[in-house]
């Protein structure tokens, strides 16, 4: 290897462990600048004679140019990776989610809720929405449950300051709607008229004295109700059929209505059903209470029962959620834990 050639390796190896471009130019400066040695062999040219200057100016300038390749070659290299590192550093990771804020949802018993107005909407119920904080006279007396009436022992329930108790059930609801009906046709009824049929769904939050895996101080109620002047207890069977029907999503299901007793109904019923397949089948399961309403019911509605007649239910929108989702502990529903609630979303 002659001297020049050996410069030119010198030089790429200086160059090739440079590793800022600080190193590179200060590398560079002892090939190239002002004192570097392609230079010195420049200026030592001047003793040679003119054609030896030709070729030996020629092979100098070969040496010069492939020093500055390989200068040019590594300041792109070391451009490069710092701008590699740049982006490294930099880097955004577009694959990761936004932040966002997290949505909200119904609680699985309001879904029941909503799905039993629609449901009832659908078929002409009314939806009616009462105080919790209830006087006896709505949630007992005028529901033909007079003091000291038995049944009054199996709604034991909160009272409150100045005779006011928490409701036992959305029935006093009953009460509440039909009157109001009752005196907005106050004057068709006086001159004999009829009004339109009373239809109603109330449902709201319940309240007894009562806690363990099936029964919380809290639940809740919907009530149901229709009064005309030709509604049966076939009425009640067939709405109350296609509501389960409809809720469940089955007409695999049957409904029996079994005797029962309430003192604001009469014949009374509880009603069970049944659901032909799936991890319940075959079981007989309590939904609701029902009934004709008491002739005594309708009077203090401000109706004549010879004249008005319908039936009522109450249902138990927690049990229904429990049955539909296949839950087995009623107090995870008010437990507020995010993560059973979150499955319902
Ligand atoms: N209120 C009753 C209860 O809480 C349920 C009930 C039964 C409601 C029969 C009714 C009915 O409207 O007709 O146990």
């Amino acid at each position: 290897m002659n001297e020049l050639d050996s410069l030119v390796v010198q030089a790429q190896a200086l160059f090739a462990q440079s590793a800022t471009p600080a190193d590179l130019e200060n590398a560079k400066a002892q090939f190239l600048g002002k004192a570097g040695r392609i230079t010195e062999l420049m200026k030592g040219m001047a003793s040679l004679s003119v054609d030896e200057k030709k070729s030996r100016g020629a092979a100098i300038n070969l040496a010069k140019q492939a020093i500055e390749a390989a200068l040019n070659a590594r300041r792109q290299a070391l451009a490069d990776a710092e701008l590699d590192a740049q982006l490294k550093a930099e880097a955004l990771d577009v694959s990761l989610p936004g932040r966002t804020h997290a949505g909200g949802g119904l609680h699985p018993v309001s879904l029941t809720l909503e799905r039993i107005e629609a449901i009832f909407g659908s078929m002409g119920f009314d939806v009616a929405q009462g105080p919790e904080i209830e006087t006896d006279w709505f949630n007992f007396t005028a529901l033909n449950t007079p003091e000291d009436h038995p049944a009054r022992s199996m709604h034991d329930t909160f009272y409150v300051e100045g005779g006011y108790l928490l409701r036992t059930h959305t029935s006093p609801m009953q009460i509440r709607h039909a009157v109001q009906h009752v005196k907005r046709y106050k004057t068709q009824l006086d001159a004999g008229q009829g009004m339109p049929e009373i239809r109603v769904i109330a449902p709201g939050r319940t309240y007894r004295v009562d806690s363990d895996a099936t029964h919380s101080p809290m639940f809740h109620q919907c009530e149901g109700l229709w009064i005309g002047e030709n509604v049966s207890f076939k009425d009640l069977k067939v709405v109350f059929t296609d509501f389960c029907r409809t809720f469940f999503e089955s007409d695999d299901l049957t409904l029996r209505f079994r005797p029962s007793f309430f003192p604001f109904t009469e014949p009374s019923a509880e009603i069970d059903i049944q659901f032909a397949s799936g991890p319940l089948a075959g079981r007989w399961l309590e939904v609701a209470g029902s009934g004709q309403v008491h002739p005594n019911v309708v009077r203090n509605m401000g109706l004549d029962p010879e004249r008005f007649i319908g039936f009522a239910f109450g249902m138990g929108p927690d049990r229904l959620t429990m049955l539909r989702y296949g839950v087995n502990d009623l107090r995870l529903f008010f437990d507020g834990d995010i993560r059973f609630l979150r499955q319902f979303q």
